[in-house]
This record gives structure tokens, sequence and C-alpha cells, in this order.
């Protein structure tokens, strides 16, 4: 195995590249080679399970599908769930697909298009010129009314969903929306010719994956918390989980497809994100917060009932953070964050030890941190708190260094971070 290839586990390019995984620009994402090396190197065969309780947009569902296997996958985020259902219903006819593409096209000639002044949230009017909406509204309108299979119309819709993304000018890059923060310059591109390129690209996949070929197979898709892992599973009954849990790095997924979700009017606003989105993910970021209701949490009871060394760690770092919390003007609540992070993960250990078949891995692609420059050795912490619920042992490989694209921020503290695999076995 190269190193380079393998540097890329933890980051979506190589699904980027890949027939159906790159339905979806999914930045949080991480590779299909990941997941098929480990289907590989644990010698699964067609009726095996493999499970992800953070299955984002759908990689390992995919990957197993494709290779014949059976899998479960959890998300809780609702458009990601979405986004990983329609990938995972890919088993149409290209020629059929194509005609209701183009039907779709035609059609939105003809939609008349009203004043678009209120339509959506403020938002969507900075990422698209007037012009360009009238395409987006056209498009939108001709796929909802379409006469034709629900799954073609789910499929155009996520053609339409990846428009937004190729089309807009706004630098609508990693992480979140930004007009041009960092002073590239975006040029916007005409939204029908690039949802044209976008139906193309999927119909190019589909004739590319000869699925007559594959084992068929079964895959359970919930849109639900990870944290109910054993809820979802029956008792030693999975023979692999692999998953990409957040990072404890701040990251707000549920803003993360805020200008998708708010073109389809299934949000409007930051409060409703946070009801229906934010409140149902695991703590990871700060924005999830909400001290009132932490309950205790912060104290890491959890955490101390099945590992006090471990706990005292965690204490020693959430007392920092509050320290320091104190002297700066953000105010961040990462001692907050830190405690949340670990309360949760240790709930989808438990759930994953239940799960698994005795013998079976566990294997987590994981980020460590360092919110206020405050190390926290997440990869070797979350590898110890599995051993503490019952994993015999756990092993750390590290994939590549992370944090260089924030260098150039002095407000960024200097620790290095790292990106790795941990290995759990029960
Ligand atoms: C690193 S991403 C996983 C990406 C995935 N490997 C892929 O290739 O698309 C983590 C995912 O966990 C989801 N998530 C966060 N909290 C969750 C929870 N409590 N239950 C299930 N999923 C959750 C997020 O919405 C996000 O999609």
């Amino acid at each position: 195995m190269l190193a380079a290839a393998k540097q890329r586990y933890g980051s979506f390019q190589d699904s980027l590249k890949a027939p159906i995984h790159r339905w979806f620009t999914y930045p949080a994402g991480y590779s299909y080679k990941l997941v098929e090396a480990k289907i590989a190197g644990n010698r699964l065969t067609a009726q095996d399970w493999i499970a992800d309780p953070f299955l984002g947009t759908g990689t390992t569902s995919l990957a197993a599908k494709l290779t014949g296997l059976n899998s479960v996958g959890i998300e809780a985020h609702p458009f990601v769930f979405w986004v990983a259902q329609t990938k995972l219903a890919f088993c149409l006819d290209p020629a059929e697909l194509a005609a209701d593409a183009e039907q779709v096209i035609a059609n939105a000639q003809s939609v008349v298009v009203p004043d678009l002044g209120a339509v959506w949230p403020a938002l969507i009017y900075k990422c698209f010129t007037p012009a360009n909406l009238r395409h987006l509204y056209s498009l939108r309108q001709a796929i909802l009314e379409l006469d034709g299979l629900p799954a073609h119309k789910d499929l155009l819709k996520l053609a339409l969903t990846g428009t937004l993304r190729t089309a807009t000018s706004a630098g609508a890059g990693w992480p979140y929306i930004a007009t041009n923060k960092y002073g590239q310059r975006v040029v916007e591109r005409d939204a029908m010719a690039e949802f044209r390129k976008q139906c193309a690209a999927f119909i190019a996949d589909l004739r590319q994956v000869q699925f007559e070929g594959i084992p068929p197979s079964e895959h359970r898709l919930i849109q639900g918390d990870a944290r109910e892992f054993d809820r979802h599973c029956a008792p030693a009954s999975i023979d692999l989980i692999v998953t990409s849990p957040p990072y404890l790095n701040n990251y707000d997924y549920a803003d993360r497809t805020r200008m998708e979700t708010y073109f389809w009017g299934i949000y409007d606003s930051w409060g409703d994100i946070t009801r229906q989105v934010r409140d149902n993910l695991i703590i990871a970021a700060t924005t999830q917060i909400r001290i009132s209701q932490m309950n205790g949490i912060g104290q890491c009871p959890n955490v101390r009932r099945v590992n006090p060394e471990i706990h005292k760690e965690l204490t020693e770092i959430i007392g920092k953070l509050a320290t320091i919390r104190k002297s700066k003007a953000g105010k961040k609540t990462y001692d907050l964050m830190v405690a949340g992070y670990f309360e949760d993960m240790l709930k989808v250990l438990e759930g994953a030890y239940s799960v698994l078949k005795p013998g079976r891995q566990f294997v987590l692609v994981l980020g460590d941190s360092a919110p206020y420059g405050v190390h926290v050795r997440t990869d070797e912490l979350i590898g110890e708190l599995a051993h503490s619920v019952g994993f015999s042992r756990y092993d750390i490989e590290v994939i590549r260094s992370r944090g260089g694209k924030w260098a150039h921020n002095p407000q960024r503290h200097k620790v290095p971070l790292r990106e790795s695999i941990l290995t759990v076995v029960k």
C-alpha cells in the first residue's frame, strides 16, 4: 500500500472520482478505498454485515453494495441521510433517467417564474444572480412536477443540488458558505448548463457500473442516532464496523448544507436548523452547546463510571478550557464541547461493543484536536475508552498530519495535529 493512498483515506478525494460516490460533494466524507481495504483485510464475504453509525452520504453502504455485502447505516442529519438513500438507490435504467432529465430541461423552459424576491432566505440571493436564480427555480419546479419514477425525481433533485455548488459565485467552499473570505474570485456558471453536466455524469456512472453482475445485498439505512446503535442492530450481529465520526474540531455539520436545504425549502432559519438537525447530532461544535441544557455533562459522569483515569485527564483539559474561555472575546464553550463529545462517543462505543461479533473490528477514522491550543489526544482516549467498555485491544495508525491549511491564521494554535485510523477489536 502506497503511503500517499493511505493519507487520502480520511478525505473525500478518492470518492469524488468514483462512480456514484461522486454524486454529492461531501468534504466531510471519506474514501471508499478505506472501506474496500477493510472489507478485504477482514475477509468479509457476500453474506456478511458491515455497519456505519455515522453514515454521512453513504460511502460505507455504497462500497458494501458494490461489493455485494449487506450493510446497516445510521445518519442523524435528515438531508445528508436523503443523499445517502438516493445514492444507494442507483439500480436504475440510464436510458430512462436520461429521458426524464431531458424532459425536465424541456419543461423548465416553460415554467412561469413568479417574482422571486421573497421565495428563499437571504443567503440564497447572495449566492446567485437573479438570472441564474430563475434557471434554478425553473429546474426545481420542473423536477417537482415531473410525472416520473420517485427514484428518478430524487436523482434529478440530487443533480440540481450539485448544481447549486458548481453554479454559485459565492465562495461556497469548505467548510461553510463564505463570500470569498480568502480573496479568491469564483465565477458564476450558468445553472442550466451545470445541471446538464451533472445529469450527464450520473447517467455515465449508471452505464459504467454493471450492477447486474453484483451479488444482491440488503441495506438498512436508518435516519437515527449513532448513540442508539444497539437499538438498531441485534447483539453480536455485525461482522465489521467502519466509520468516521465528527472530529472534535468545532465543525458544524448542520450548517454545511444550509444553502441546499434553504433552496429546497426544507429549513428557513438558523433556529429551524438547530431544532431539526443541530440538536440531534453528537456534540462536536460549540454552536451545539446551550449551557443551561448541559445537565451535568460537563462533569463527564459516564466517562468517570467506566474509566476514572481518563476522567481525570479530561477534567484537567475541561478545567483549562473553562479558564481560558473567560479571557477570550469569543467565549467559546470548548470545555463543554470536549465533555459532550466524550460522553457521546462513549455511548457509541458501548453500542458498537454490543452489536459487533466477538473477535471483529470497529474501525474509526479520527482526528485529534487542540481547542484554544489545549491538546486533546482524541484517538488514544477513544481507544482507551473502548478498552474500558470491553474491547480487547486497540491500535492506532497515523495517516497524515492536519491543520496546515490554517497556518496563515495568526489566531490559530500551533499544536501539530494528526488524522489516524483507530482499530478496536471486540
Ligand atoms: C465525518 S461525517 C461521515 C462521512 C461519511 N463517512 C461519508 O463518507 O459520507 C460524520 C457524520 O456523522 C453525522 N452525525 C453526527 N451526529 C450523529 C448522530 N448522533 N447519529 C448519527 N449520525 C450523526 C453527521 O451528520 C455527519 O454526516
